[in-house]
């Protein structure tokens, strides 16, 4: 059996606005001989009932006052026709509004001298809310999406009116964000004060983060507490084991019991005894299990009768391999069983990833006590581990691989270890017009740019990840490179003086008379974009980062095969190609051509070529000379014809 760990968020209890009210409430009730608060202090009945024996008073109307009375005005803050007719009606006020209630009272005084409307996002029945439209003009409370919506279809006439927008500080973002959107939609005179508090939003993130990583989570809290209600309402959202309690008494063990790990947290309103008091209990569970250790057979019977819990993590053994599910035992009552499509992601088989007799970690996902089984789930624990891995890759750069498994409107989401990572158009690596659905069952690369496990928000980059591959291999060129040395390459672009290479992260370029032997006009005739391209380098520049290539294939260089093949007085069948004033060009073997000097075109006397041949022909030419050092080669075709001739008369191609 595991000792249950338990986490207790750092936020929680008193925050500065409450804190600073009871202190202010306790100084009051000891310098002043009657004290009262305007409505409850705070949203905590035993800090109400400790101040109220040490003499604090509740009343609801200025008409309750007593003669000479202190009025303490809560955190929440009050109207401000409540503070006139206290000080109308004689009473010694002192304003304990939380500074952040008393900065929206200010933004929406000021809406309503300037002629605006207020809207407020909020609960509308809650003292904050009230008092703020009290400091006001017009104003109207939205307390969520579906009511903003229809407020708004109802009233058209928002789209020109001045509108100035608050939201009550212990709201969620997602609400007011929800809201916002509809209302910006709509509304183009407006002003948006988001007067949510700091502190709520991170108490709020951190009981998320905590719940998603416990299975079990403990919420101390007033019912009537807003910002309470809202913290239980975001454990449930990752957690299935949640308790709202408002004191130690509440907190039903049973339901804490064989949870690896636990987590705590408490509104604003809670005291840090009341903290204590459950964490205290909470022990109890820990310290009991750890005793577990020791148990005879009779209660390692009763263990196995024990119930499990969802959320909980399990440990069993794999009893069997079906169609459709895992059997796993898990020591208890229930049957354990995971979804084969757990195991089959990207088409692979259930025996691959596990077979009998393995022992398994899970999360238990769904209870049926009538049935006896127990629905697990390995690829939600894995997530929740991936979380730290995530978080670790995210800080350290490091580079994940996942597949990608759908395509929406913004990119694609790649599922990495179970966990949807979403990776937006741009940062795919495909051109701007391209269809992403072709990356759609690929295995990627990717860099995790963006986590908020609060949100269970991950945002990765394929093209950054791809982009550090490049650059490894870029700098692994440049420190490898060297003259003569070849390369695989892939054709990136052509222009009319050659072809850009990618030989793996950097770009050469093959000059056009580089490309083959043979004499070409454009790059085009011999390749296109995405051909590979064996090459070789020619020349580089680090400093300048050029690099010149070479394609051609040095055993199929034509003068060597024209020397291999002829020798001066053979005769051979040539190719006119190019006529000229002093005779014609013709080619003897791909990539070398010979002058036939217009002397030795024919038998006779020529005042031109073309008297004798047109581009195209095909004669007998005698190799009269070569010139080893400059490829150059003579040719007659007279000498062929008349072998007396004198073939030495004709001079070297100039
Ligand atoms: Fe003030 Fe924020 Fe607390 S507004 S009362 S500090 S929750």
């Amino acid at each position: 059996m595991t000792v249950p760990e338990i986490r207790e968020a750092k936020t929680a209890g008193f925050c500065f606005g409450v804190s600073r009210s009871v202190e202010m409430a306790q100084k009051l009730l000891e310098s002043e001989t009657s004290v009262c608060s305007y409505g409850q202090l705070i949203h905590n009945a035993d800090v109400v009932e400790e101040l109220r024996k040490k003499g604090l008073r509740v009343i609801s109307s200025s008409d309750e006052i007593r003669p000479g009375e202190s009025v303490l005005i809560r955190a929440h803050g009050v109207k401000k026709s409540v503070i006139d007719a206290l000080e109308a009606a004689g009473a010694s006020v002192t304003d304990a509004t939380c500074p952040k209630v008393k900065a929206i009272h200010k933004i929406v005084a000021n809406a309503a001298a300037a002629g605006r409307t207020v809207l407020i996002i909020g609960m509308k029945n809650h003292p904050e809310v009230e008092a703020i439209r009290g400091w006001c003009g017009e104003s109207e409370v939205l307390e969520d999406e579906e009511e903003t919506r229809s407020f708004l279809t109802l009233h058209p006439e928002f789209s020109s009116k001045p509108t100035t927008v608050v939201v009550q500080t212990t709201q969620t973002h997602s609400n007011f964000n929800n809201c916002v959107n509809l209302i910006k939609n709509l509304c183009t005179n407006l002003q948006i004060f988001d007067t949510i508090c700091l502190a709520t939003f991170t108490r709020q993130n951190e009981a998320a983060e905590l719940a998603s990583e416990c299975g079990a989570m403990v919420v101390i809290g007033g019912r009537h507490s807003a910002n309470s209600v809202h913290l239980a309402q975001i454990c449930e959202e990752s957690c299935d084991n949640v308790q709202f309690i408002e004191r130690a008494e509440d907190l039903d063990l049973d339901r804490l019991r064989g949870c690896s790990r636990i987590g705590l947290t408490a509104g604003a309103s809670t005291p840090a005894w009341i903290i204590k008091e459950v964490r205290n209990k909470m022990e109890d569970v820990k310290a009991n299990d750890t005793v577990a250790e020791e148990l005879s057979f009779d209660e390692m019977l009763e263990e196995t009768l024990k119930p499990i819990y969802n959320g909980e993590k399990v440990t069993g053994i794999v009893t069997g391999i079906g169609n459709t599910e895992v059997t796993v035992d898990v020591g208890t009552k229930y049957t354990g069983f995971i979804p084969t499509t757990e195991f089959t992601d990207g088409g692979a088989k259930v025996e691959d990833s596990v077979k009998v007799g393995d022992e398994i970690e899970a999360i238990v996902v769904r209870v049926n006590d009538v049935e006896g089984t127990a629905q697990l789930s390995k690829k939600r624990l894995d997530a929740a581990k991936f979380w730290d891995d995530v978080e670790a890759a995210s800080e350290n750069g490091t580079v994940v691989e996942g597949v990608v498994t759908e395509e929406n409107k913004g990119g694609v989401v790649v599922t990495v270890n179970g966990v949807r990572v979403f990776v937006p158009a741009s940062q795919t690596d495909l051109p701007r017009e391209a269809e992403l659905a072709q990356l759609l069952k690929k295995n990627v690369k990717l860099k995790i740019t963006e986590v908020n496990k609060a949100r269970k928000r991950v945002v990765g980059s394929i093209r950054r990840a791809v982009q550090e591959e490049r650059n490894a291999l870029r700098d692994a060129i440049w420190e490898n490179i060297e003259i003569g040395k070849q390369y695989k390459g892939v054709v990136k672009s052509l222009t009319n003086y050659g072809a850009f290479v990618d030989i793996g992260g950097v770009d050469g370029m093959v000059h056009v008379t580089e490309l083959t032997w043979g004499r070409i006009r454009h790059p085009s005739e011999v390749c296109k974009v995405g051909d590979e391209m064996d090459v070789y380098v020619i020349n580089f520049d680090k400093e300048n980062h050029k690099i010149s290539l070479g394609a051609k294939d040095p055993d199929a260089n034509p003068w060597q095969m024209f020397t291999d093949k002829y020798s001066v007085g053979d005769v051979a069948e040539v190719k006119i190609v190019k006529l000229m004033p002093f005779g014609a060009f013709a080619e003897v073997v791909p990539g070398v051509d010979g002058l036939i000097h217009i002397s030795q075109l024919a038998d006779h006397r020529i005042a031109s070529a073309d008297e004798a041949v047109a581009v195209g022909d095909v004669v007998n030419a005698k190799i009269t000379a070569i010139d080893e050092e400059k490829h150059k080669i003579s040719l007659s075709v007279r000498a062929a014809l008349e072998p007396a001739a004198e073939a030495e008369e004709a001079p070297a191609e100039e």
